[in-house]
């Protein structure tokens, strides 16, 4: 008999880097956030009989098993299934990611992003934004909390963003490219735990919580005219200035404190933590691409996990 070729589709995303603004954005504050491309996620669908299996290095079994931690994901891809009309069972997903998790990089967001568009793309299904959006916030919901949505929101984007909660995501003007170095305390943050501890610090001491918020707000938007200035130099005093406040918010830690120190004797513009903080990656603002090679090896040897650099704005 004559086999039918399998249907098999993919659906990616990339990581997304927040340049300023983190935590100060769940309160209304902006923040600027890229897409950082050098690492994704792949996910493939294809055809199986019976139930939906996931294959993937964090889970291996039928969706109906995932452990409770997953259970935002889990409901997202049943909530996809029944916005595209289908029955949840007959296929299976594979996910492949660089991202590493828990590193302020958006792996859970770029995970339910790359699902959801593999399914929209196995059903032959045109996505909007609004229902990518809609049925990613489900997964992250369940991860995060309640986010911002600025972690879904730049890694599906293909230019860097300037985010403010419930209103249009607006691109950010860059004038001359700058260059970025990654850094990865290769220890697991807690967003949910850090969120959680600046929002208990509003009831303790409100008025100096809010001024730190609102701060970070006003560097954003500093940032935001040093971004359209080409001016580098003020950037990256701006990005130093942004850790201070992270640290005096208590979502520094010393491993995010020591690699920022050692990007800084590198000669790095500026440095700061990115995403959740305590624990996860840091960034730093280099003079040029040969720059952030010198500062990334510098940080290897200075004991990161990892780091990646890359230019912005090209
Ligand atoms: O998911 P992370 O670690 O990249 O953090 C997201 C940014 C926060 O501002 C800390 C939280 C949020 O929901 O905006």
């Amino acid at each position: 008999m004559l086999e039918l070729p399998q249907k098999t589709v993919i659906g990616s995303a990339h990581s997304k880097l927040i340049l300023v603004g983190e935590h100060a954005v769940v309160y209304g504050e902006p923040a600027i956030a890229l897409p950082f491309p050098e690492i994704e996620v792949k996910a493939t669908v294809d055809q199986v009989d019976g139930p939906i299996q996931i294959n993937s290095s964090f889970y291996y079994g039928l969706l109906s098993d995932m452990p409770d931690k997953l259970e935002g994901l889990a409901i997202c891809i049943k909530k996809t299934c029944k916005e595209l009309d289908q029955d949840a069972t007959g296929f299976r997903i594979q996910i492949e990611s660089s991202i590493p998790i828990g590193r302020g990089l958006g792996s859970s967001a770029a995970i339910a992003i790359a699902i959801v568009r593999s399914l929209y793309a196995y059903y032959e299904h045109d996505l909007s934004r609004n229902d990518l959006m809609k049925l990613v916030d489900i997964a992250e919901t369940y991860a995060h909390g309640s986010p911002s949505g600025i972690d879904m929101a730049a890694a599906s984007s293909e230019v860097p963003i300037w985010f403010e909660k419930d209103k249009e995501i607006e691109h950010v003007y860059i004038n001359k490219p700058f260059h970025l170095v990654v850094a990865d305390t290769g220890r697991i943050g807690d967003t949910h735990a850090a969120v959680a501890s600046i929002k208990e610090q509003y009831k303790v001491d409100f008025t100096e919580t809010k001024l730190s918020i609102a701060h970070l707000g006003k560097l954003t938007t500093q940032a935001r005219t040093a971004l359209h200035d080409g001016d580098h130099s003020l950037l990256g005093m701006l990005l130093n200035r942004a850790q201070d406040e992270l640290s005096k918010l208590g979502v520094s830690d010393e491993g995010i404190d020591r690699l920022t120190k050692v990007a800084r004797k590198s000669g790095a513009l500026g440095a700061k933590l990115t995403g959740g903080g305590r624990g996860g990656c840091i960034i730093a603002l280099a003079k040029s691409i040969k720059h952030a090679k010198e500062i990334a090896d510098d940080l290897l040897h200075a004991g990161a996990d990892q780091t990646w650099y890359f230019t912005v704005g090209e």
